[in-house]
C-alpha cells in the first residue's frame, strides 16, 4: 500500500517543474537513523492521509468524468441564465461570497484566506468575526517555510493539507498560494510569499497549487501582479520594463497557470502603469489570459481602484470586496448590468465571465457527489505541518558543532522575545485562528521533560525601552498589540496627514526643523496592581494622558527625562494617550511591579553557567504584517544589545530567529550558532526542537538573502522606495542578482544552509538530448552530479543548479538559480542527482522579439551547496537549432 502511495506522490509530482527528479529521489529515502526514521514515517503518514481518498478508484474516475464534461456543463448552465443573473455572478454578494442562483440551482461560492491556514469565520456581509465556535483550522508554516525546504513534496503536502482543511470549511476558493517576490525587506508580506527567487517560487507553487486543487477546492495565485510593498499598496505606480516583468514578477503565476493548472488567480491592489492591475490590458489580457491561455477566474483583491469599463473589457472576471453600501454599487453590478443594457459592453463579455466562474464551480465539483469532504483539524495535519517546519529551518552557522545540542543537557537557558510568542492570529488577512499553537519554549518543555531545568529570562534595556507590547491590549486588525498613530497638519488638527498604527510608545520625527503634531493612544494591561514609574525621554512638547488624567506634561528644545508614579489596576485596561508637538523623539516606558525583566548582570550570569543558552528572536506581526512596511531592517528593541552580552559571556548561545523577512544582525560574525526558522505554524515549537536537538538534521536553504545592511538592497541603493511610483530601477537584478551585480558580500546568501553532516559532490556530467522539461520549452540539457554523505549522520542536501549566460547581446545576472535537488543520503552513501535544463531556462525576455530567446554561445552550469559555495563547474557551448 505504501508502495501504491508513494507511486501516486510521484507520479504526481513528476510533472512540477525543472527540479522533478529529485521528488524521485526525495521519496525513496527511507532507511535513515531510526529518528530520521520516525520523521520519514510522519511525513509519509501526513501524505497518506491527505491522499487516501484521492488514490480511490471511484474517485478518481468520477473526477475525470466530472473534469471530461465541465464545458458541457458550463454551455448548458449559460444558456439558462439571465441577463440580471450573469451579473449577479460576478460580483459579491457578501464578504467572502457570491450570490447563489436557486432556480438553477447554483450554489453560494464562497472564498476564504489564505496562505497558511484556512482563515475564521466572517460574518456575511463585514469583516467582524462570526463568532463560530468550531471555525479553527490548522496553522500550516508559512510559505517561506516551504521556500526554505527546497522541496516540492513539502509544497504538494501544504497544499494538499490547506485544501483539505478549506474543503471541510465548506469553501470553494482558497485565497493562496502568495507568490509575489521580496525584492524589498521591508515589504510588510515577505512571510506570505515563496522569498525572491523567480524560478523557486514558480517551482514550488505549481506542487502547491496541485495539492490544494486535489483536494476539489479552487487554488487562487495572489497578487497579479508587482505587489512588492505596502507603502500606499493601492496607489503606487509599478513601472517595471517588459524584460524585467517577464523574467523576473511573473514567472511564478506562469508556472501556476501554465504548470500548475491554478483555478483563479487575485488581482493587486497597485498600478501597473497608471492603471489599477486588475484591469491592466497588458497583464491580463495580453498576458494572463493572451500569452498564458488562463481559462480560469481572475477576481479582484478586497476594495480595489478600478472602474467599470475597463474592468469588463479587461478580462476582470470577479469583484470582491468593495467598500460601498450595497452590493448593487458594485462596480461589476448595477453600473456593469446598465452599460450592458446600453449597449455600452457586449453581452459576450459577461458571458465569458460567467463562463470562468461556472467552469471553476464545475471543476471543484460543487454538484458533484464524489466531490471530497475534506478534514480538518486532524493529528495527520498537525504531524504534516510539523514536519514542513522542520524542513524549512536553516542552519547558519554552526560553528564548533554546537548544534545539535545534547539531550543530557540538565540546565537551560531561554530567552527572548519569540521565545513564548504565538503568531497565527497575527499579519493581516493571513491570520488562522489555530486550536493550538506550540511556541519554541513549549517545544522545548516538551522534548526535554519535566527532568531538565529550563529557566526563562527576559531581559531588561539599558537605555530606556518603551512600554513592552506584552502590556498592550489594543491591537492592529493584523491582531497585533498596537498604538494608533495620528499626524496632523498642526496643533488645532485641522488636517489628519497620517492615520497608522506603531506597536511601540515612541517616535522620532522625520522632519529637520518644521514641528509635528502627533496623537498616540493605546489599551494598557498591567500584569500587577501597583505603584508603575512611567519613565519618559522626550525632546519637545509633550503630553501622557492616563484614563482622562493628564499625569505629565513638558515642554523642552533640548532631550529630557522625567518620571512620575501612577498606581494602575491589573483588572482593567487603562487609556493611554500621547500628544506631542515637535521636531525631535519621545519614549515611554516604566518600571512596573514584579520581576517581569532582568538586568544584565543577571542574565549574563545565568548564561555563562548554564549547559546550553538559546535565544528565540527576530520578528513577531508587528512587524512583518499586511498593510504596513517596516521602517527598518533592525531587529526590534534591544535584541541586538542583549545578544551581544549572551555572546560575551557564552559564546555558545543558540541564536534562533523567527522571522519571515531579513533582518540586520550586526552580531553575526560573533555567533556560533545561528538558526532561522520561520513562522513555523502551529507545531513551530516542536519542529525547532526537533532540529535543536538533532531528531531532525537540517537542510533548509536561505529563499532570501540576508543582507548586512539595508543600504546593501537594490530598491533603497537605488532610492526607488516611496509612496508613488517604483519604477523597478535594479532591473532583472531582484535579490542576490544584485548583490553579485554589485560585488556587495551579503550576511547570507541565497541558498545558504549548513547540515550536521557534510555532503561532497562529484563526476558533474552535462549531455545534450531530448529530455521531458517542467515548462513548456524543450528540455535540451541533463545535468547530473554524484553527491555523497562525508559525515555520520543522515540527512539532506539541496543541490543548486546555477546558470551562467557566458556571452549575451544583453546584460544577464552573473548566476541564476534554474534548478535544484533534494536528496536524502545516509552516512557514506552516494547518489546520483540530475536536473533538466529546457530551452526557456537558458533564455532571457527579448523585448525586439517580444518572446524568449536562448542564444548560442557558451553556458556555464555551477552546482553548489548556495550561491557562494558552488562545488563544480561545467561548461557548454548552446547553438540553437542544433539542439
Ligand atoms: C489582501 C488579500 C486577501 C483579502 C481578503 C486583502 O486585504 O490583500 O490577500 O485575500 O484581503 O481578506
Amino acid at each position: 500500500m505504501k508502495n501504491a502511495i508513494k507511486h501516486s506522490i510521484l507520479s504526481r509530482a513528476i510533472t512540477y517543474g525543472a527540479s522533478s527528479i529529485f521528488v524521485l529521489v526525495g521519496l525513496s529515502a527511507c532507511k535513515q537513523s531510526t529518528q530520521q526514521n520516525e520523521q520519514t514515517e510522519q511525513t509519509q503518514q501526513a501524505v497518506q492521509a491527505t491522499v487516501q481518498s484521492i488514490d480511490s478508484a471511484d474517485y478518481q474516475q468520477a473526477k475525470q468524468t466530472r473534469l471530461a464534461k465541465v464545458e458541457q456543463d458550463v454551455e448548458q448552465l449559460l444558456a439558462k441564465l439571465t441577463l440580471e443573473e450573469k451579473v449577479s455572478l460576478v460580483h459579491a454578494s457578501g464578504k467572502f461570497h457570491v450570490n447563489a442562483i436557486e432556480r438553477l440551482g447554483i450554489p453560494e461560492l464562497w472564498l476564504s484566506d489564505g496562505p497558511h491556514g484556512v482563515r475564521y469565520q466572517h460574518e456575511r456581509d463585514t469583516w467582524n468575526a462570526a463568532g463560530w465556535d468550531d471555525d479553527h483550522a490548522t496553522y500550516l508554516p508559512h510559505l517561506t517555510t516551504v521556500a526554505a525546504s527546497f522541496d516540492p513534496e513539502m509544497a504538494h503536502l501544504h497544499g494538499s493539507v490547506l485544501g483539505a482543511e478549506a474543503r471541510h470549511r465548506g469553501k470553494d476558493i482558497i485565497l493562496g498560494p502568495g507568490v509575489n517576490l521580496a525584492r524589498l525587506p521591508l515589504y510588510g508580506r515577505n512571510f506570505e510569499y515563496m522569498g525572491e527567487d523567480p524560478f523557486l517560487a514558480a517551482s514550488l507553487v505549481v506542487p502547491e497549487v496541485k495539492g490544494i486543487q486535489s483536494q476539489d477546492v479552487a487554488a487562487n495565485a495572489k497578487h497579479y501582479a508587482l505587489n512588492t510593498q505596502e507603502l500606499n499598496r493601492i496607489g503606487v505606480n509599478a513601472k517595471p520594463d517588459e524584460r524585467t516583468l517577464r523574467e523576473v514578477y511573473l514567472p511564478a503565476f506562469e508556472a501556476a497557470v501554465k504548470q500548475g493548472g491554478v483555478y483563479s488567480v487575485m488581482g493587486a491592489y497597485n498600478q501597473y502603469y497608471g492603471t489599477n492591475a486588475n484591469q491592466s490590458k497588458h497583464l491580463v489580457m495580453d498576458i494572463l489570459k493572451g500569452d498564458w491561455g488562463f481559462d480560469g477566474v481572475l477576481l479582484t483583491d478586497w476594495n480595489v481602484d478600478i472602474n467599470t469599463y475597463d474592468a469588463a473589457v479587461n478580462g476582470l472576471d470577479l469583484e470582491m470586496g468593495t467598500n460601498v453600501e450595497s452590493y448593487d454599487d458594485y462596480f461589476l453590478a448595477q453600473p456593469f448590468l446598465q452599460m450592458l443594457k446600453d449597449g455600452k459592453i457586449s453581452e459576450s463579455v459577461v458571458d465569458d465571465k460567467v463562463r470562468r466562474i461556472l467552469r471553476l464551480m464545475h471543476r471543484v465539483g460543487m454538484w458533484d457527489e464524489s466531490r471530497l469532504p475534506g478534514s480538518r483539524n486532524t493529528k495527520t495535519h498537525q504531524q504534516a505541518a510539523r514536519h514542513i517546519a522542520s524542513q524549512g529551518v536553516v542552519l547558519l552557522k554552526n560553528n564548533g558543532n554546537v548544534l545539535p545540542l545534547s539531550k543530557d543537557i540538565k540546565n537551560v537557558l531561554v530567552l527572548g522575545p519569540n521565545a513564548d510568542r504565538i503568531h497565527g492570529l497575527g499579519g493581516g488577512s493571513s491570520e488562522v485562528k489555530s486550536l493550538y499553537e506550540i511556541t519554541p519554549l513549549q517545544g522545548l518543555k516538551n522534548y526535554l521533560g519535566d527532568e531538565v531545568n529550563i529557566e526563562v529570562m527576559r531581559a531588561r534595556s539599558s537605555s530606556l525601552a518603551p512600554i513592552a507590547a506584552d502590556y498592550i491590549a489594543s491591537k492592529h486588525w493584523t491582531g497585533t498589540p498596537a498604538w494608533t498613530y495620528k499626524r496632523f497638519s498642526d496643533a488645532s488638527k485641522s488636517e489628519l496627514l497620517e492615520e497608522s498604527w506603531i506597536i511601540n510608545a515612541s517616535y522620532k520625527s522625520g522632519s529637520d526643523n518644521a514641528s509635528e503634531f502627533i496623537e498616540m493612544d493605546a489599551e494598557v494591561k498591567p500584569f500587577e496592581s501597583g505603584e508603575h514609574l512611567l519613565k519618559l525621554e522626550y525632546q519637545g512638547k509633550i503630553s501622557v494622558n492616563i484614563d482622562g488624567d493628564t499625569v505629565l506634561e513638558l515642554d523642552s528644545d533640548s532631550k529630557q527625562t522625567a518620571s512620575i508614579s501612577v498606581n494602575l489596576s491589573a483588572d482593567k485596561n487603562h487609556k493611554f494617550a500621547i500628544s506631542y508637538q515637535g521636531n525631535g523623539e519621545f519614549v515611554l516606558g516604566w518600571d512596573a511591579p514584579g520581576a517581569f525583566f532582568v538586568d544584565k548582570a543577571e542574565y549574563t550570569a545565568a548564561a555563562a553557567k548554564a549547559d546550553a543558552v538559546i535565544y528565540f528572536g527576530g520578528l513577531s506581526h508587528g512587524d512583518d504584517r499586511e498593510a504596513i512596511d517596516r521602517t527598518d531592517m533592525k531587529l526590534p528593541g534591544s535584541q541586538d544589545e542583549v545578544i551581544n552580552n549572551l555572546l560575551q559571556a557564552n559564546p555558545n548561545t543558540v541564536l534562533f530567529m523567527v522571522a519571515g523577512s531579513a533582518v540586520e544582525m550586526p552580531w553575526a560574525e560573533q555567533a556560533n550558532a545561528l538558526v532561522w526558522g520561520w513562522y513555523g505554524g502551529l507545531e513551530a515549537g516542536n519542529a525547532f526542537a526537533d532540529v535543536i536537538f538533532g531528531d531532525v538534521n537540517p537542510s533548509g536553504k536561505m529563499p532570501i538573502t540576508l543582507p548586512k545592511r539595508l543600504q546593501d538592497t537594490a530598491a533603497i541603493a537605488l532610492n526607488d522606495y516611496n509612496a508613488t511610483e517604483s519604477l523597478y530601477k535594479e532591473g532583472v537584478f531582484i535579490g542576490y542578482r544584485w548583490f553579485e551585480q554589485q560585488a556587495i558580500e551579503p550576511e547570507f546568501v541565497f541558498g545558504h544552509g549548513l547540515s550536521y553532516t557534510d555532503f561532497t559532490f562529484e563526476n558533474i556530467d552535462i549531455s545534450k538530448g531530448e529530455y521531458a522539461s517542467d515548462d513548456d520549452s524543450n528540455g535540451l540539457y541533463q545535468v547530473t552530479v554524484d553527491v555523497k554523505n562525508t559525515g555520520k549522520r543522515a540527512g539532506a542536501e539541496v543541490v543548486q543548479l546555477y546558470l551562467q549566460d557566458v556571452e549575451a547581446s544583453v546584460e544577464r545576472p552573473i548566476k541564476e538559480l534554474k534548478g535544484f535537488a533534494k536528496v536524502f543520503l545516509q552516512p557514506g552513501e552516494s547518489k546520483q542527482v540530475s536536473m533538466v535544463l529546457s530551452q526557456r531556462d537558458l533564455s532571457f525576455w527579448s523585448v525586439e522579439a517580444n518572446d524568449w530567446k536562448a542564444e548560442a554561445g557558451q553556458f556555464k552550469v555551477h552546482l553548489g551547496a548556495s550561491l557562494a559555495d558552488i562545488r563544480l563547474t561545467e561548461a557548454f557551448q548552446y547553438e540553437p537549432g542544433n539542439n
